[in-house]
Protein backbone atom coordinates (compact mmCIF):
# COMPACT_ATOMS: atom_id res chain seq x y z
CA UNK A 1 0.00 0.00 0.00
CA UNK A 2 1.21 3.12 -0.49
CA UNK A 3 2.08 5.55 2.02
CA UNK A 4 -0.47 7.48 3.18
CA UNK A 5 -0.10 11.26 3.24
CA UNK A 6 0.03 13.22 6.98
CA UNK A 7 -3.57 14.36 6.86
CA UNK A 8 -5.22 11.32 5.11
CA UNK A 9 -4.97 9.36 8.97
CA UNK A 10 -7.02 12.05 10.38
CA UNK A 11 -9.70 13.43 8.05
CA UNK A 12 -12.15 11.13 6.31
CA UNK A 13 -12.39 10.89 2.65
CA UNK A 14 -15.56 10.13 1.04
CA UNK A 15 -15.28 9.07 -2.84
CA UNK A 16 -18.88 7.65 -3.21
CA UNK A 17 -22.53 8.60 -2.65
CA UNK A 18 -23.16 5.16 -0.46
CA UNK A 19 -20.42 5.71 1.61
CA UNK A 20 -21.23 9.22 2.76
CA UNK A 21 -25.16 8.13 2.96
CA UNK A 22 -24.01 5.61 5.57
CA UNK A 23 -21.50 7.36 7.58
CA UNK A 24 -24.19 10.13 7.83
CA UNK A 25 -26.97 7.80 8.03
CA UNK A 26 -24.63 6.51 11.20
CA UNK A 27 -24.07 9.50 13.07
CA UNK A 28 -27.94 10.36 12.75
CA UNK A 29 -29.04 6.96 14.19
CA UNK A 30 -26.45 7.95 17.11
CA UNK A 31 -28.54 11.22 17.52
CA UNK A 32 -25.74 13.77 15.89
CA UNK A 33 -26.83 16.66 14.09
CA UNK A 34 -24.44 16.89 10.60
CA UNK A 35 -23.78 20.10 9.28
CA UNK A 36 -22.48 20.70 5.82
CA UNK A 37 -20.55 22.83 4.08
CA UNK A 38 -20.26 23.11 -0.07
CA UNK A 39 -17.51 24.48 -1.96
CA UNK A 40 -15.37 23.67 -4.83
CA UNK A 41 -11.98 23.47 -2.57
CA UNK A 42 -9.33 26.24 -2.88
CA UNK A 43 -10.57 26.87 0.48
CA UNK A 44 -9.73 30.21 2.37
CA UNK A 45 -10.41 31.83 5.48
CA UNK A 46 -14.09 32.89 4.05
CA UNK A 47 -14.19 28.78 3.58
CA UNK A 48 -13.10 28.21 7.31
CA UNK A 49 -15.54 30.61 8.13
CA UNK A 50 -18.18 28.67 7.17
CA UNK A 51 -16.74 25.54 8.77
CA UNK A 52 -17.10 26.86 12.04
CA UNK A 53 -20.27 28.24 11.80
CA UNK A 54 -21.34 24.53 11.17
CA UNK A 55 -19.59 23.55 14.08
CA UNK A 56 -21.50 25.49 16.27
CA UNK A 57 -24.50 23.95 15.11
CA UNK A 58 -23.85 20.49 14.35
CA UNK A 59 -21.88 17.27 16.28
CA UNK A 60 -20.39 16.45 12.62
CA UNK A 61 -19.16 18.87 10.18
CA UNK A 62 -18.63 17.38 6.10
CA UNK A 63 -17.00 19.64 3.58
CA UNK A 64 -17.81 19.19 0.24
CA UNK A 65 -15.45 19.36 -2.26
CA UNK A 66 -16.44 18.93 -5.84
CA UNK A 67 -15.56 21.78 -9.05
CA UNK A 68 -19.12 21.20 -10.59
CA UNK A 69 -18.78 21.00 -13.71
CA UNK A 70 -22.68 21.90 -14.76
CA UNK A 71 -22.31 25.38 -13.05
CA UNK A 72 -19.73 26.79 -15.57
CA UNK A 73 -20.12 28.69 -18.69
CA UNK A 74 -18.13 26.86 -21.88
CA UNK A 75 -15.82 29.78 -22.38
CA UNK A 76 -15.59 29.58 -18.55
CA UNK A 77 -12.76 28.65 -15.70
CA UNK A 78 -13.88 24.99 -15.47
CA UNK A 79 -10.64 23.57 -16.79
CA UNK A 80 -8.23 26.05 -14.82
CA UNK A 81 -10.53 26.18 -11.28
CA UNK A 82 -7.59 25.92 -8.72
CA UNK A 83 -7.30 22.29 -7.14
CA UNK A 84 -5.11 22.07 -4.21
CA UNK A 85 -6.83 19.30 -2.61
CA UNK A 86 -4.15 18.00 -0.23
CA UNK A 87 -3.68 21.35 1.10
CA UNK A 88 -7.49 21.81 1.31
CA UNK A 89 -7.60 18.63 3.63
CA UNK A 90 -4.86 19.55 5.96
CA UNK A 91 -6.92 23.04 6.35
CA UNK A 92 -9.93 20.66 7.29
CA UNK A 93 -8.03 18.41 9.22
CA UNK A 94 -6.99 21.63 11.45
CA UNK A 95 -10.36 22.77 11.80
CA UNK A 96 -11.91 19.50 12.92
CA UNK A 97 -13.84 18.70 10.10
CA UNK A 98 -15.33 14.87 10.30
CA UNK A 99 -15.22 14.13 6.43
CA UNK A 100 -14.70 15.63 3.16
CA UNK A 101 -16.72 14.41 0.65
CA UNK A 102 -14.90 15.03 -2.54
CA UNK A 103 -16.24 12.51 -5.26
CA UNK A 104 -15.02 12.39 -9.53
CA UNK A 105 -17.56 13.72 -11.84
CA UNK A 106 -18.37 10.48 -12.68
CA UNK A 107 -19.83 9.54 -9.42
CA UNK A 108 -21.71 12.77 -9.33
CA UNK A 109 -23.13 12.96 -12.95
CA UNK A 110 -23.91 9.66 -15.15
CA UNK A 111 -23.28 9.90 -18.28
CA UNK A 112 -26.74 10.29 -19.44
CA UNK A 113 -28.33 11.83 -16.56
CA UNK A 114 -31.47 14.22 -17.84
CA UNK A 115 -32.57 15.33 -14.58
CA UNK A 116 -32.56 18.90 -13.43
CA UNK A 117 -33.29 21.08 -10.43
CA UNK A 118 -34.36 24.50 -11.71
CA UNK A 119 -35.17 27.32 -9.74
CA UNK A 120 -37.25 29.97 -11.89
CA UNK A 121 -37.25 32.99 -10.42
CA UNK A 122 -34.97 34.21 -7.88
CA UNK A 123 -31.87 32.89 -10.19
CA UNK A 124 -32.95 35.15 -13.10
CA UNK A 125 -31.38 38.53 -13.02
CA UNK A 126 -27.69 39.63 -11.77
CA UNK A 127 -25.17 36.39 -12.33
CA UNK A 128 -28.76 34.58 -13.70
CA UNK A 129 -29.39 36.96 -16.61
CA UNK A 130 -24.68 37.06 -17.32
CA UNK A 131 -24.03 33.55 -16.86
CA UNK A 132 -26.91 31.11 -18.66
CA UNK A 133 -27.42 27.84 -16.54
CA UNK A 134 -24.79 28.38 -13.69
CA UNK A 135 -27.97 28.82 -11.26
CA UNK A 136 -29.16 25.07 -12.67
CA UNK A 137 -25.87 24.19 -12.20
CA UNK A 138 -25.49 25.34 -8.49
CA UNK A 139 -29.13 24.34 -7.33
CA UNK A 140 -28.88 20.85 -8.81
CA UNK A 141 -25.45 20.21 -7.46
CA UNK A 142 -26.74 21.22 -4.43
CA UNK A 143 -29.53 19.37 -4.34
CA UNK A 144 -27.41 15.76 -5.30
CA UNK A 145 -25.06 17.11 -2.10
CA UNK A 146 -27.78 16.88 0.05
CA UNK A 147 -28.85 13.64 -0.84
CA UNK A 148 -25.40 12.01 -0.51
CA UNK A 149 -24.39 14.10 2.98
CA UNK A 150 -28.09 13.91 4.05
CA UNK A 151 -27.36 17.10 6.73
CA UNK A 152 -29.24 19.02 9.09
CA UNK A 153 -27.74 21.91 8.22
CA UNK A 154 -26.10 23.54 5.65
CA UNK A 155 -24.17 27.37 5.54
CA UNK A 156 -23.32 29.21 2.83
CA UNK A 157 -21.58 32.29 2.69
CA UNK A 158 -23.27 35.51 2.24
CA UNK A 159 -20.21 36.50 -0.76
CA UNK A 160 -23.06 34.37 -3.01
CA UNK A 161 -25.79 36.12 -2.19
CA UNK A 162 -28.05 35.46 -4.69
CA UNK A 163 -26.73 32.23 -5.01
CA UNK A 164 -27.91 31.56 -0.90
CA UNK A 165 -31.41 33.24 -1.51
CA UNK A 166 -31.53 30.54 -4.84
CA UNK A 167 -30.51 27.94 -2.29
CA UNK A 168 -33.02 28.45 0.12
CA UNK A 169 -36.14 28.77 -1.88
CA UNK A 170 -34.65 25.21 -3.60
CA UNK A 171 -34.80 23.81 0.05
CA UNK A 172 -38.04 25.23 1.37
CA UNK A 173 -39.95 24.44 -2.34
CA UNK A 174 -38.84 20.51 -2.84
CA UNK A 175 -38.97 20.34 1.10
CA UNK A 176 -35.39 19.26 1.57
CA UNK A 177 -35.45 19.12 5.46
CA UNK A 178 -32.29 20.82 5.62
CA UNK A 179 -31.62 24.64 7.52
CA UNK A 180 -29.78 27.02 4.82
CA UNK A 181 -27.78 29.23 7.12
CA UNK A 182 -25.97 32.03 5.69
CA UNK A 183 -22.40 33.46 7.02
CA UNK A 184 -21.18 36.82 6.84
CA UNK A 185 -18.79 37.64 3.96
CA UNK A 186 -14.60 37.42 5.13
CA UNK A 187 -12.38 39.91 3.83
CA UNK A 188 -8.82 40.37 3.34
CA UNK A 189 -7.60 43.09 5.62
CA UNK A 190 -7.84 45.16 2.53
CA UNK A 191 -11.17 44.79 2.02
CA UNK A 192 -11.06 42.39 -1.06
CA UNK A 193 -13.42 39.69 -0.43
CA UNK A 194 -11.68 36.12 0.07
CA UNK A 195 -12.42 34.36 -3.36
CA UNK A 196 -10.65 31.32 -4.95
CA UNK A 197 -10.49 33.51 -7.77
CA UNK A 198 -8.43 35.68 -6.72
CA UNK A 199 -5.08 34.04 -7.31
CA UNK A 200 -5.75 34.43 -10.93
CA UNK A 201 -5.14 38.31 -10.05
CA UNK A 202 -1.63 39.76 -11.28
CA UNK A 203 -0.71 42.14 -8.66
CA UNK A 204 -1.92 45.37 -10.63
CA UNK A 205 -4.67 43.57 -10.89
CA UNK A 206 -5.68 42.85 -7.20
CA UNK A 207 -4.93 46.34 -6.45
CA UNK A 208 -7.06 47.61 -8.38
CA UNK A 209 -9.74 45.18 -7.45
CA UNK A 210 -9.52 47.04 -4.47
CA UNK A 211 -11.70 49.55 -5.99
CA UNK A 212 -14.86 46.80 -5.66
CA UNK A 213 -14.58 46.94 -1.96
CA UNK A 214 -13.98 49.87 -1.62
CA UNK A 215 -16.65 51.90 -3.89
CA UNK A 216 -18.70 49.36 -1.87
CA UNK A 217 -18.00 50.88 1.48
CA UNK A 218 -18.49 54.54 0.30
CA UNK A 219 -22.04 53.34 -0.61
CA UNK A 220 -22.62 52.01 2.69
CA UNK A 221 -21.27 55.71 3.91
CA UNK A 222 -23.57 57.59 1.87
CA UNK A 223 -26.67 55.60 3.05
CA UNK A 224 -25.74 56.18 6.47
CA UNK A 225 -25.41 60.02 5.81
CA UNK A 226 -28.99 59.30 4.47
CA UNK A 227 -28.86 58.43 0.61
CA UNK A 228 -31.54 56.51 -0.38
CA UNK A 229 -31.68 56.85 -4.14
CA UNK A 230 -30.43 53.77 -5.95
CA UNK A 231 -28.66 56.03 -8.93
CA UNK A 232 -26.99 58.11 -6.33
CA UNK A 233 -25.45 54.49 -4.30
CA UNK A 234 -24.63 52.63 -7.97
CA UNK A 235 -22.97 55.40 -10.09
CA UNK A 236 -19.80 56.33 -7.79
CA UNK A 237 -19.61 52.02 -6.97
CA UNK A 238 -19.73 52.39 -11.43
CA UNK A 239 -17.39 55.10 -11.79
CA UNK A 240 -14.92 53.86 -9.05
CA UNK A 241 -14.45 50.44 -11.03
CA UNK A 242 -14.29 52.24 -14.23
CA UNK A 243 -11.49 54.46 -12.93
CA UNK A 244 -9.35 51.53 -12.27
CA UNK A 245 -9.88 49.74 -15.11
CA UNK A 246 -12.32 47.47 -14.18
CA UNK A 247 -15.56 46.11 -16.70
CA UNK A 248 -18.25 46.65 -14.90
CA UNK A 249 -20.73 43.33 -15.01
CA UNK A 250 -23.28 45.16 -13.01
CA UNK A 251 -24.11 47.17 -10.41
CA UNK A 252 -27.40 46.86 -9.61
CA UNK A 253 -29.45 47.78 -5.62
CA UNK A 254 -32.07 44.60 -5.29
CA UNK A 255 -34.43 44.06 -2.59
CA UNK A 256 -32.64 41.49 -0.28
CA UNK A 257 -36.21 39.11 -0.46
CA UNK A 258 -37.18 38.74 -4.22
CA UNK A 259 -33.82 40.37 -6.15
CA UNK A 260 -36.38 42.91 -7.54
CA UNK A 261 -34.80 46.23 -8.48
CA UNK A 262 -35.12 49.07 -6.27
CA UNK A 263 -35.38 53.05 -7.15
CA UNK A 264 -34.82 53.59 -3.49
CA UNK A 265 -34.15 51.96 -0.53
CA UNK A 266 -37.59 51.51 1.18
CA UNK A 267 -36.90 47.99 2.03
CA UNK A 268 -33.89 45.65 3.32
CA UNK A 269 -31.72 45.83 -0.02
CA UNK A 270 -28.36 44.03 -1.13
CA UNK A 271 -26.23 46.42 -3.55
CA UNK A 272 -24.56 43.87 -5.35
CA UNK A 273 -21.52 44.06 -8.07
CA UNK A 274 -19.89 42.15 -10.09
CA UNK A 275 -16.73 43.09 -12.49
CA UNK A 276 -13.66 42.05 -14.51
CA UNK A 277 -10.28 43.01 -13.80
CA UNK A 278 -8.09 41.29 -16.45
CA UNK A 279 -9.94 38.30 -17.31
CA UNK A 280 -10.99 37.75 -13.71
CA UNK A 281 -14.46 38.01 -13.05
CA UNK A 282 -14.97 39.04 -9.32
CA UNK A 283 -18.42 39.29 -7.07
CA UNK A 284 -19.24 41.47 -4.09
CA UNK A 285 -22.01 42.70 -2.31
CA UNK A 286 -23.03 44.50 0.68
CA UNK A 287 -27.03 44.52 2.29
CA UNK A 288 -28.19 48.02 3.13
CA UNK A 289 -31.09 47.88 5.72
P1 LIG B 1 -17.25 28.13 -3.56
O1 LIG B 1 -17.06 29.29 -4.47
O2 LIG B 1 -16.10 27.24 -3.25
O3 LIG B 1 -17.86 28.68 -2.22
C1 LIG B 1 -18.25 27.79 -1.22
C2 LIG B 1 -18.96 28.59 -0.14
O4 LIG B 1 -18.05 29.51 0.45
C3 LIG B 1 -20.14 29.41 -0.68
O5 LIG B 1 -21.23 29.32 0.20
C4 LIG B 1 -19.57 30.82 -0.72
O6 LIG B 1 -20.54 31.83 -0.58
C5 LIG B 1 -18.65 30.77 0.48
N1 LIG B 1 -17.62 31.83 0.40
C6 LIG B 1 -16.76 32.07 -0.61
N2 LIG B 1 -16.01 33.16 -0.35
C7 LIG B 1 -16.40 33.62 0.86
C8 LIG B 1 -16.02 34.72 1.69
N3 LIG B 1 -15.08 35.58 1.32
N4 LIG B 1 -16.66 34.88 2.87
C9 LIG B 1 -17.64 34.02 3.26
N5 LIG B 1 -18.04 32.96 2.53
C10 LIG B 1 -17.43 32.77 1.35
O7 LIG B 1 -20.17 28.58 -4.05
C11 LIG B 1 -19.68 27.55 -4.47
O8 LIG B 1 -18.40 27.16 -4.18
C12 LIG B 1 -20.46 26.58 -5.34
O9 LIG B 1 -21.35 27.29 -6.14
C13 LIG B 1 -21.20 25.48 -4.54
C14 LIG B 1 -22.26 26.08 -3.61
C15 LIG B 1 -20.21 24.65 -3.73
C16 LIG B 1 -21.92 24.53 -5.53
O10 LIG B 1 -21.03 23.96 -6.42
Amino acid sequence: MARRARWERFVEIIRTIADMQRLSQGWRRAGQRVGCVPTMGALHEGHLSLVREARRRADRVVVTIFVNPTQFGPKEDFGKYPRPFECDCALCEQEGVDAVFAPEPAVMYAPDATTWVVEEKLSQPLCGERRPGHFRGVTTVVAKLFNAVLPDVAVFGQKDAQQVLVLQRMARDLNFPVEVVVAPIVREADGLAMSSRNVYLSEDERTRALAISRGLEQARQAYAAGERRAERLCAPLRAAIGTACGRVDYVELRSRETLELLTTVDHPAVLAVAAFFGATRLIDNIFLD
